[in-house]
């Protein structure tokens, strides 16, 4: 399996596809959101300081992300190829991360702003990791995989939401032309099932 970066808009599908794609190629999911909420959630200094971040829906310092996503891709597990799902999300950690890994993909999950604000809308989530969407919940409010409460993250507030797409625009989107420069990107186009999506995914990786 090669190393993947996976590019999308806040809402677009990068932790859905991720969770599939490292299941079925049995490597690491590297989730910098992931990373950080759990960190907040344990209260930890690398939490205390990205919170007041995350909850403008303004990103973390670079140098706090770089730093942490480096000792990450130096764990045994992450030699038989990795899915960054979140990280890169700006030039210096894209240029930062050229110089301590070779990326083989970036695979930019393609979705219009407007399905979007209704993914995130309606994206229901559970401290174990898993992600759901109440139009396939059908009323429940317990996680399939745990049977914890479901809950709605913070930063899926409208205020917030707006925030992140353009924080997006600004200085994610940018990426694409960075890593297309590299002859590494392939684009999805991401309004489909997520079943469909993947089988798209799944073929570029192959
Ligand atoms: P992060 O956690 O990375 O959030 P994000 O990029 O905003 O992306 P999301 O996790 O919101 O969306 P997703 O693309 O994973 O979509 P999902 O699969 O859940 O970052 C959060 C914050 O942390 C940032 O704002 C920043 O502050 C900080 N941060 C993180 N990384 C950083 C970095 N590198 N540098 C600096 N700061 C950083 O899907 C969304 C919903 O849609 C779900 O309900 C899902 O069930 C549903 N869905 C998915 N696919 C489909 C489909 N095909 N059809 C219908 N519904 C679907
Ligand atoms: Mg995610």
């Amino acid at each position: 399996m090669k190393n993947v970066i996976l590019l999308g808009a806040p809402g677009a599908g990068k932790g859905t596809q991720a969770a599939l794609i490292c299941e079925e190629f049995k490597v690491p999911h590297i989730s910098t959101g992931d990373i950080l909420r759990r960190n907040i959630k344990e209260g930890t200094p690398l939490g205390v300081k990205a919170k007041e971040y995350i909850d403008k829906g303004a990103l973390v310092p670079d140098e706090v992300v770089i730093g942490f996503v480096e000792s990450r891709l130096k764990e045994d597990d992450c030699k038989n190829g990795y899915v960054l799902d979140g990280f890169p999300r700006t030039i210096p950690q894209a240029e930062a991360l050229d110089k301590v890994a070779h990326i083989d993909m970036a695979i930019n999950i393609d979705v219009p702003f407007a399905l979007i604000v209704e993914r995130l809308g309606g994206r229901r989530v559970c401290k174990c990791g898993a992600t759901y969407h109440v139009s396939t919940l059908n009323g429940e409010t317990k996680c399939k995989v745990c049977g914890d409460s479901l809950f709605i993250r913070d930063d899926d507030r409208p205020e917030t939401v707006q925030n992140r797409l353009k924080v997006y625009q600004e200085q994610t989107q940018p990426l694409i032309d960075f890593y297309g420069k590299q002859g590494k990107v392939v684009n999805i186009p991401a309004t489909g099932t997520i079943e469909e999506i993947f089988a798209d995914v799944k073929k570029v990786l192959e």
